[in-house]
């Protein structure tokens, strides 16, 4: 059986939705210390609702994979649904990452909370900071 399923090679060789969004509503950034692969999204939210989802990724193929197919399954899902994107839903929907590459999807789903989280506190929206457990410290003062 090979290593990658046909779509984590499909989505890492034509990634969707790579680049920058100038005017985002929020930005999440994250990076996975032990490999240094950094994984940017940019959010467009407007009436809760993500009109547009944009991302950069330095990283392996995995994570490339990882943040196309994500930006997928958010892209014109309201902001609460985006929330519970789990890393294990972004690996599933590529039919499967090995064992050893599941953290580069927990990238994906970490960098979308970061660019929720930015979006809630530029907006002055309440939220809960259970939601936001990797998160909530980098904001503080
Ligand atoms: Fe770092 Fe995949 S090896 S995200």
């Amino acid at each position: 059986m090979a290593l990658y399923s046909e779509k984590v090679m499909d989505h890492f060789r034509n990634p969707r939705n790579v680049g920058v969004i100038e005017d985002a509503d929020g930005v999440g950034e994250v990076g996975n210390a032990k490999c240094g692969d950094i994984m940017k999204i940019y959010l467009k939210i407007n009436g809760g609702i993500i009109t547009d989802v944009k991302f950069e990724t330095f990283g392996c193929g995995s994570a490339i994979a990882s943040s196309s197919i994500a930006t997928e399954l958010i892209k014109g899902k309201p902001v609460s649904e985006a929330m519970t994107l789990t890393n294990k839903a972004v690996a599933e929907a590529l039919d499967g990452l090995p064992a050893y590459k599941m953290h580069c999807s927990v990238l994906a789903e970490e960098a979308i909370k970061a660019a929720i989280l930015d979006y809630y506190e530029k907006n002055g929206i309440p939220y809960d900071e259970k939601d936001f457990p990797s998160f909530s410290c980098e904001h503080c003062d």
